[in-house]
Parts: C-alpha cells; sequence; structure tokens
C-alpha cells in the first residue's frame, strides 16, 4: 500500500498527459473531459441509456428531445430538468415541453449511478448530451465524440422555453429563423430536423396538417382515426417515421419526399423551397445525412454550456444544490 499514492499520481500523470495531447477540444469543451475524474463515466450512461431503449425503444427518441430542448433554452445546461419550487419556473410546463417531454426518470438513474461512483462530478448537462448521442447509436445511427465538460445552471427559464423552442406550425423561414438565434445553419437545421426518424407526436400537434394540400392524402387517412377533429383526440399518438418508427435512420426524408411528413413543419422540408436538395441527398445518400446529424449535434451540444466555476454539478439533477 505504501507505494500506491506513488504509482497511481504517476499513473495519473502519464494518462493525463497522454489524454491531454490527444484530446479533441471545441469551444471550452473536451472529448476527455472525465477521463481522470471518472473514467466510467460514458460506460455507465451507454448502460442506463441501452437498458432503457431495450424496454421502450421510443426513449431513445425521448433522451435525444431532451437534450434540444435543453439546448435552445439558455444553452445546455440542463435547466430543462429542474423541478418546479418557490424560486424555479420550470420548463417543463412551458407549452413545447408541458406532458410531451420523457426521460427525466432516466436520466435520474443515470446521476444515481454516477454520484455513486465519481460524487459531484458529472453534470446532468454532460449526461444528457452523451445519453442523447448513445440513444442514436442504439437505435442505429451514427456515433461521434461527445464534447464535454458543461456545468448545471442554477436557474431555468420557462420565457425561453415558449419563445425559443421551434413550433409545428412554423414556415421554411420560422423554422430557419428559429435555428439561426442559436448559430446553427440551415443545412444544421434540416439535418437535426432528422431526428424525427423516431419517437412520437399528439395529434394536437399534426392535425391541422391533415387538411393541408401538401400531404398524402392516403396517409392522411390513415391518421385520421387517431386524429379526428374532435379534442377528444389531442393527445392520441402517431410515429414521426410513418416507415420506420423505432429506426434512426434516413426514412424521415424519404418521407418527405412522399408527402408523409407527420408535422406541418417536416413538410415545410420538402414543399418547394431551399431544403428540397438537401433532403433529396439524405434520402439518396443517408452517409451524408449521418455525418451533417453527428456535426450538427455538436454544434448544437456547444450552445453557451457553462464551464470552469459558472454554474455547478447538481448532486440531483432535478435541483439546484
Ligand atoms: C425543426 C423544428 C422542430 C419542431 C417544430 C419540432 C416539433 C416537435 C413536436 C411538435 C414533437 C411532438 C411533441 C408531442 O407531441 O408532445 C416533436 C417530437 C420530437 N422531436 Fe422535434 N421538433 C423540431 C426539431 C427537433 C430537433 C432538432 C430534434 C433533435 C435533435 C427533435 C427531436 C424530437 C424527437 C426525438 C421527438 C419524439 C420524442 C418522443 O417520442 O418522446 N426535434 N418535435
Ligand atoms: C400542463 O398540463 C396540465 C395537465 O396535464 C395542466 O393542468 C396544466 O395547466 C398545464 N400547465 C400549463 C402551464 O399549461
Ligand atoms: C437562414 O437564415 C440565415 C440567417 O438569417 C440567412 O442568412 C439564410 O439566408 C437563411 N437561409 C435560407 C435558406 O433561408
Ligand atoms: C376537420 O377540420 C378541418 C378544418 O377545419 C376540415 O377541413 C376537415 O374537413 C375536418 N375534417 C373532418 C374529418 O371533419
Amino acid at each position: 500500500m505504501a507505494s500506491l499514492p506513488f504509482s497511481s499520481s504517476l499513473l495519473f500523470f502519464f494518462s493525463a498527459a497522454f489524454l491531454g495531447s490527444h484530446s479533441v477540444s471545441h469551444a471550452q469543451l473536451t472529448t476527455n473531459f472525465y477521463s481522470t475524474s471518472c473514467p466510467l463515466a460514458l460506460t455507465s450512461i451507454q448502460a442506463v441509456v441501452t437498458a432503457a431503449v431495450l424496454v421502450d425503444p421510443r426513449m431513445g427518441a425521448s433522451l435525444v428531445r431532451l437534450h434540444f430542448h435543453d439546448c435552445f433554452v439558455n444553452g445546455c445546461d440542463a435547466s430543462v430538468l429542474l423541478d418546479a419550487s418557490p424560486s424555479i419556473a420550470t420548463e417543463k410546463t412551458a407549452a413545447p415541453n408541458n406532458n410531451s417531454l420523457r426521460g427525466f426518470e432516466v436520466i435520474d438513474t443515470i446521476k444515481t449511478s454516477l454520484e455513486l461512483l465519481c460524487p459531484g462530478v458529472v453534470s446532468c448537462a454532460d449526461i444528457l448530451a452523451v445519453a442523447a448521442r448513445d440513444s442514436v447509436v442504439v437505435l442505429g445511427g451514427p456515433t461521434w465524440s461527445v464534447f464535454l465538460g458543461r456545468r448545471d445552471s442554477l436557474t431555468a427559464n420557462q420565457n425561453g422555453a415558449n419563445t425559443d423552442l421551434p413550433a409545428p406550425f412554423f414556415s421554411l423561414t420560422q423554422l430557419n429563423a428559429s435555428f439561426a438565434k442559436k448559430q446553427l445553419s440551415f443545412r444544421d437545421m434540416v439535418a437535426l430536423s432528422g431526428a424525427h426518424t423516431f419517437g412520437r407526436a399528439r395529434c394536437a400537434f399534426f392535425r391541422d396538417h391533415l387538411s393541408e394540400s401538401n400531404i398524402d392524402p392516403a396517409f392522411a387517412a390513415t391518421l385520421r382515426p387517431t386524429c379526428s377533429n374532435s379534442s377528444a383526440d389531442d393527445n392520441n399518438l402517431a410515429n414521426l417515421d410513418v416507415s420506420t418508427p423505432n429506426a434512426f435512420d434516413s426514412a424521415y426524408y424519404t418521407n418527405l419526399l412522399n408527402r408523409r411528413g407527420l408535422l406541418h413543419s417536416d413538410q415545410e422540408l420538402f414543399n418547394g423551397g431551399a431544403a428540397d436538395a438537401i433532403v433529396r441527398t439524405y434520402s439518396t445518400n443517408p452517409s451524408s445525412f449521418f455525418t451533417d446529424f453527428a456535426n450538427a449535434m455538436i454544434k448544437m451540444g456547444n450552445i453557451s454550456p457553462l464551464t470552469g466555476t459558472s454554474g455547478q454539478i447538481r448532486r440531483n439533477c432535478r435541483t439546484v444544490n
């Protein structure tokens, strides 16, 4: 035991120096952020995500959406995870999120295991970024190295969740503006929308699109039984990707070519505008979609992170310490 402090600090020195020289950095975030402070962090997150998706394939989609809704509101700072309290106006009940966001229990399970493994080290914001990547991978999509080192916010922004998240009734111009506001390009917007290759949406969000002119009538007819004009149907679910609902693939874009987008905003990407060419490319060349999606996820994950001594590492993702 006497030699352990020496050898372990030597090991720490060499591994830190080795990994440091091979780290890739993106703004202030790095891919090897936890390699010495919590070397098993990524493996543990992956294990929980894989198990959760095995039980419920939709969970992969829900976890990807959580990261998106985190990043677009005050940056990727886990603000979306904070529960309501006297000092927190939670984002969870904002219009795009209320009765809609899922996966909070999976994030709790991950956090609990990481607090046992490396107390106070891994941020909730980073857990969201890694869980999103792992969800895409386990359902057949591309992989990428996740940039890490985000810290967790002390506040939430309910108003921001109502104003900064794109809405399903948006036009192509409005969709572009909403992503441009987050420094994401038109192409990033088209690629990130490909996350609608899995997951579900509620009737209230696609009902009006069923009566529009740019939808395949046969496709619309299959949806009307679950989404009539009665508000009793508001919460009925349909697959965002009608052809391969639980797989991360490029079928979303092929559906758009066939006017089988579920949301008005989906079909805006193939409706005679500037996105048409990109949709065609992604449909015929899935690997170009995978490459662009992975790069756009890294860009989205880099929106205004808290780093250094800003924010905190929450012990419980639902509350500030
Ligand atoms: C382009 C603008 C976007 C709009 C207008 C939009 C809108 C929506 C809406 C209305 C739903 C259904 C919510 C419900 O019925 O409760 C949904 C679901 C979903 N969205 Fe988006 N979204 C957009 C972009 C994105 C992006 C960038 C991502 C991720 C990178 C994403 C990932 C998802 C996923 C995976 C689901 C299904 C979630 C589940 O089944 O739990 N969306 N989106
Ligand atoms: C959220 O949904 C619940 C019903 O599930 C509703 O009672 C509540 O008013 C909604 N909150 C907001 C802020 O719309
Ligand atoms: C998207 O918005 C950006 C920023 O306003 C603008 O420069 C660009 O031309 C827009 N792209 C399209 C295709 O509308
Ligand atoms: C539902 O309402 C829309 C718009 O108000 C209308 O065009 C459509 O025909 C209605 N559909 C049914 C099945 O009643």
